[in-house]
């Protein structure tokens, strides 16, 4: 999503030069501040290896066998999905949606660059068929996302929106904007979007304000500047406070000092969501506990707003690589790329019923769970932070069939 796809037959070599780009143009800042995890390269052999006999491919869920997520969670919480305009004229995956989901979001089409890509210009084809499409199917529909320093066109925060070299908008006509920009695309939709990620991704991974333009033209209080601006034109919508990797301590210490304080000030803040970009270690189900404790104790409702798990050895310290690491790219960073080992694929249905556990315990205060894509072949994890990789981190295959986990997460519902 953050450029182009390399072919499937990309070189060791491509793939890593695009790392290298990746990081000499600063990258998505999203996973910068994920926690880190161990960046020593996965073990693996030499070219000079004989080949190892291919390891026996993961069976999907017998059709017969597959049973509803939004049914089996009916008592807990929502099961949401995020979706892409593909989605809406795909036959194989609105069945799919039908029948799995019961809340909606919109991945990239609510963005400012995509719905709001000019000063006064509005593209709202996906956003209209987005909010009619989860109306049509009794979903409850979200909004993302209002105020975030990505994927909002450079003109937002000019004095001279056509001159690149312009100098910063002031404060007042940056908020001029934004409440258009507010009132014009939320707006257009009122109560039929129940949620709104109002801020996403505002701090760093040790709890501290991230630099953004937002931040340095509002103001450091922008968060709640934003907030009383969103409670004033959005009356019928809950409020979100959204980013990735509260469950880990500094980074959650950071966000609930915030939302404390917004909360101390009479200013309305409906819910927190984590996005919930998991792997197979981050985070352990205590962290993941403690997030939900403390949320709740904090007195706002819960989402989990982009959750997927990375099955793939983290590529992020790869830029390091020495000749032999990058000679054995493919077998190092994209071990998958025939199909998931039926062994991998068991670690991960215990790593989903892991984690699924956990949020069952905390039924009580979350509103919905949502799955960042319809299905592995959608997901944003094939290219980042490596274009081009084999990744499998939804519960659905790339033929829209069940990965063993479907039952894994179903069982930890308790509903069956
Ligand atoms: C962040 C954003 C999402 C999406 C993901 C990557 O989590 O909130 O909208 O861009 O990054 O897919």
């Amino acid at each position: 999503m953050f450029g182009a796809t390399l072919p499937r037959a990309h070189s060791g070599w491509l793939a890593v030069a695009a790392v290298v780009f990746s990081i000499a143009c600063g990258g998505p800042p999203q996973d910068d501040a994920r926690p880190a995890t161990p960046t020593t390269p996965p073990t693996g052999g030499t070219v000079s290896e004989p080949a190892a006999p291919p390891p026996a491919c993961a069976n999907p869920m017998p059709e017969a066998d597959v049973q509803s997520l939004q049914a089996a969670f009916e008592p807990h919480f929502r099961i949401g999905v995020a979706v892409s305009p593909f989605n809406f004229s795909d036959a194989a995956s609105v069945e799919l949606i039908s029948q799995q989901f019961n809340h909606l979001s919109p991945e990239n089409l609510l963005k400012w660059s995509s719905v709001h890509p000019e000063p006064g210009q509005y593209n709202f084809e996906f956003a209209d068929q987005y909010v009619t499409f989860g109306e049509e199917r009794d979903m409850t529909v979200y909004g993302h996302v209002l105020v975030w320093h990505q994927q909002v066109p450079a003109w937002v925060f000019r004095a001279d929106v056509a001159n690149e070299d312009s100098p910063d908008v002031s404060r007042d006509e940056l908020l001029t904007r934004l409440t258009e920009h507010i009132t014009t695309v939320a707006g257009r939709y009122g109560d039929r979007i129940e949620y709104w990620d109002v801020v996403n991704e505002a701090f760093n991974d040790d709890g501290s304000l991230r630099d953004t333009p937002w931040r340095r033209i509002l103001g450091d209080d922008y968060i709640a500047t934003v907030f009383q601006l969103a409670d004033s034109l959005l009356p019928d919508s809950k409020l979100v406070y959204n980013d990735f990797s509260l469950a880990s301590e500094p980074k959650r210490a950071g966000a609930l000092a915030v939302l404390q304080d917004l909360k101390s000030r009479g200013i309305r803040i409906d819910a927190v969501g984590e996005q919930g970009h998991y792997n197979m270690n981050y985070p352990d189900v205590s962290q993941l506990d403690q997030m939900l404790q403390d949320f709740e104790e904090l007195g706002v409702g819960v989402l989990l707003t982009e959750l997927d798990v990375d099955v793939l050895p983290n590529a992020q310290g790869i830029q390091g690589a020495d000749l032999d690491m990058i000679a054995n790219y493919d077998k190092l960073y994209d071990p998958y790329r025939e199909c998931l080992p039926e062994t991998v694929d068991a670690k991960l249905a215990a790593r989903w019923h892991a984690l699924f556990a956990v949020l069952v315990d905390h039924a009580d205060v979350i509103d919905a769970v949502t799955f960042w894509g319809v299905s592995d072949a959608q997901s944003w994890l094939n290219n980042w932070p490596v274009q081009g990789r084999t990744n499998y981190p939804l519960l659905f295959n790339r033929d829209l069939t069940a990965k063993s986990a479907l039952a894994n997460v179903i069982d930890a519902a308790g509903t069956q």
